[in-house]
């Protein structure tokens, strides 16, 4: 089979399409024939060695896929022919999803809804479940309450705004003046503009108590800032950035019995992938989810996929192993 590799942390142009043997599922596994694989930052991270993960060699790039079960062990519960997703594949020794087949183990699986497109819902899972963990397991939040997402039009934010609205949440968003109308759309009640040197006011007039939970998936903004705009025991999400930031004021932290917790969708358990994926399948099989995928390519320009999230493209990027 055709599958897009590395041989060791390297970069994008280091991905060569290569023959491989097609793998053999164990007795609880089930091979899946690909349709459509996302290629996500943390793919680059990993493929990149900057997210250090173990690696088997040839690796296999990608995380999340859509396909079809082309082989089932005895004990996974899977037929063939069935519709199937994954987005736990390329980490912690797995082997990823760009490629023509891959093995996923039975209960990293789920079944594809009706009627749910291939390449959408692969361009969803990896931000959907990120958002349903981050909003449910981690921040708690319960219908009523409000949200702060920064980043609102990116791929983790819009999807963010779609749960919590979906939940009940009152979503003030941060977004680029161009991007307003889009979110609004998505949900959120309010969207500011990110580059507003008030924002932090213009936050303060939505929700003069503090919000309940400030997430900034972009990862830009000041951890200081989101100490000042959150409400008394309320929840800092923080899935995103790099930089070092050490002007924090502890007082308003613990006097206000503030958390801040930190995210990754790479260390969540198959039981938290199971539950986020009930989320992302009632809504494949109801509403959907909106998701921007701008450009789709051949499983012969992994390497662009890759080359074109480091650039920092908008939107998603679909890699098509059956074309
Ligand atoms: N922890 C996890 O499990 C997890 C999972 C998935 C992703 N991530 C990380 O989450 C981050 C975001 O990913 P993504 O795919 O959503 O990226 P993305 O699509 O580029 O979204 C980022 C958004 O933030 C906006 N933005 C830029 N500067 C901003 C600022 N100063 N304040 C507020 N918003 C600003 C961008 O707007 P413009 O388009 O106008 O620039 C864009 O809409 C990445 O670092 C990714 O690695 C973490």
């Amino acid at each position: 089979m055709r599958a897009a590799c590395v041989h060791g942390p390297g970069a994008a142009d280091d991905i060569r399409v290569e023959s491989i043997p097609v793998p053999v599922p164990g007795p609880t596994d089930v091979l899946v024939q690909v349709h459509a694989a996302a290629v996500n930052q943390v793919d680059t991270y990993v493929r990149a060695g900057s997210y250090v993960t173990p690696m088997p060699t040839p690796f296999v790039v990608g995380r999340d896929l859509v396909g079809t079960v082309a082989a089932a062990g005895p004990g996974s519960g899977f037929g063939i022919g069935e519709p199937v997703w994954c987005n736990s594949l390329g980490h912690d020794g797995r082997q990823g999803s760009c490629a023509e087949y891959a093995v996923v183990p039975a209960e990293r699986l789920y079944r594809l809804p009706a009627g749910a497109d291939p390449v959408t819902t692969v361009a969803a899972l990896h931000t959907a479940a990120t958002a349903s963990l981050a909003l449910h397991r981690d921040a708690e939040v319960r219908a009523g309450q409000s949200i702060f997402i920064g980043g609102a039009a990116g791929n983790i934010g819009a999807i963010a705004v779609q749960l919590a609205h979906e939940a009940g949440l009152r979503v003030i968003a941060s977004a680029r003046r161009d991007d307003r109308d889009a979110v609004r759309d998505l949900g959120a009640e309010t969207v500011l503009d990110y580059g507003d040197p008030d924002l932090g006011e213009r936050v303060r007039d939505a929700a003069p108590a503090g919000v309940d939970v400030f997430w900034d998936t972009s990862g830009k903004g000041r951890l200081a800032d989101a100490v000042q705009l959150v409400a008394t025991r309320g929840r800092i999400v923080v899935t995103a950035g790099r930089r070092r930031q050490d002007d924090v004021d502890l007082w308003p932290l613990y006097t206000r019995d503030i958390r801040v917790i930190g995210f990754v969708i790479s260390l969540a358990s198959v039981s938290d992938l199971a539950a986020a994926a009930g989320t992302i399948n009632r809504r494949l099989a109801g509403p959907g989810l909106a998701v921007r995928v701008t450009h789709e390519l051949p499983l012969a320009e992994a390497a662009r996929g890759h080359e074109l999230v480091e650039a920092g493209t908008r939107g998603r990027i679909v890699i098509r192993p059956d074309r």
